[in-house]
């Protein structure tokens, strides 16, 4: 049996540190924004290179705060990727605002940044690329955008964390906001839900330490309606542990994507391209499998091995979006969802397990 993402493999090599880090927390009994969570997000800030770090509850909420904090509404206009998880456009319509999708690039499957401008309208007010299965958008065309039209910028970093642009920067740092989630089979992952919002500028970090606290900037007094969305102690102290080797761990994916990318040359399934845009960090290996999608997932499945559709519809085709965007294609997300296959990645799969996937994609083709 080879899973998509082995968890287990990965905290026996670290359960020494983990099991540590929890009993110190325990004895110290600080189980809501203690000691880890303020060291964790201060070693955020520094690894991602930014000046605030705000940690909360799930990568969910971290979109809904960002957003939130920027002071987007009612009736605002939110410019993002239809290929991506829910959350993304959710997160928008909880604040109040409109997602309006834009068609991705049909090699990084992310935000075509091209195709922007055209849906630029007086109600627009941030765009939100996704940096999707951990590949860095095309951030200085986005970028450059956002400055041209006096649009926020909003990165969804929850497929990212590690990944980095060409000039350096981590994903993240660019915009106004970064959101990052830490579920369990995240880039970086605790064991349970978190998330974590980066910030430029201190007025936003304020807002969003208040937000994510029942709307408190002083004890018991509240001055806008917020949430209860802190990261857990436990989580800060396990994601501690895994941040000092998240760049090891994102070495290994990037291994396991060579692997795959040179064992299944020749099959004519396209494999995951690096487009230039930064460095990938292989949340997921995703690849395009034309018209055989069923056959491969069938022969993997047979032998026990799990494969994943992410994602089989695009948003602008769920059914919470489908009525106001019947009559508006986005090709290639469309295509993209029909034929997408992600393979098992994690930073313990060995070669021999790659080698195995690999026939059996092959003898099924
Ligand atoms: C692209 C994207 N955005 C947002 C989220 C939401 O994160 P969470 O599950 O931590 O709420 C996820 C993952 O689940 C995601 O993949």
């Amino acid at each position: 049996m080879i899973p998509m993402v082995d968890l287990k493999r990965q905290y026996r090599e670290i359960a020494g540190e983990i099991d540590a880090a929890l009993r110190a927390v325990i004895d110290g009994t600080r189980f809501i924004l203690g000691p880890n969570v303020s060291a964790f997000e201060q070693e955020c800030a520094t690894y991602l290179g930014v000046p605030h770090a705000v940690a909360c509850a799930s990568g969910t909420d971290a979109l809904m705060l960002a957003l939130r904090a920027a002071g987007i509404g009612d009736g605002d206009e939110v410019i993002t990727s239809p290929f991506t998880f829910i959350a993304t456009a959710e997160a928008i319509r909880h604040v109040g605002a409109i997602p309006v999708f834009v068609d991705i690039d049909p090699q990084s499957f992310n935000l075509d940044p091209d195709l922007i401008e055209a849906t630029v309208t007086r109600h627009t007010r941030a765009v939100l690329p996704v940096h999707l299965f951990g590949q860095p958008a095309d951030m200085e065309h986005i970028a450059g955008l956002c400055e041209r039209y006096g649009l926020q910028l909003i990165e969804d970093c929850a497929q990212s964390f590690g990944a980095s642009l060409p000039d350096g920067r981590m994903t993240g740092s660019v915009g106004d906001f970064g959101a990052f989630s830490f579920f369990p089979s995240k880039n970086l992952g605790g064991y349970g839900d978190g998330g974590l919002v980066t910030a430029r500028s201190e007025e936003h970090e304020g807002k969003l330490r208040a937000l994510r606290n029942h709307g408190s900037f002083k004890q018991y007094h509240h001055d806008m309606i917020g949430y209860n969305s802190r990261l857990d102690e436990m989580q800060a102290a396990i994601l501690r542990v895994k941040l000092g080797r998240i760049d090891d761990y994102n070495e290994h994916r990037r291994r396991v994507a060579n692997t795959y990318g040179s064992l299944l040359e020749g099959t004519g399934i396209v494999t995951p391209r690096e487009t230039g845009h930064g460095r990938h960090v292989y949340h997921q290996y995703t690849i395009l499998t034309g018209k055989r999608r069923n056959r491969i997932q069938t022969a993997l499945s047979n032998v026990e091995i799990a494969s994943a559709i992410y994602y089989p519809v695009p948003l602008h085709r769920q059914k919470v979006f489908a009525e106001d965007w019947r009559d508006i294609p986005l090709p290639v997300a469309e295509s993209v969802a029909q034929q997408c296959l992600s393979l098992p990645i994690f930073p313990e799969l060995t070669d021999e397990e790659i080698e195995r996937i690999a026939a059996v994609i092959r003898d099924a083709l």
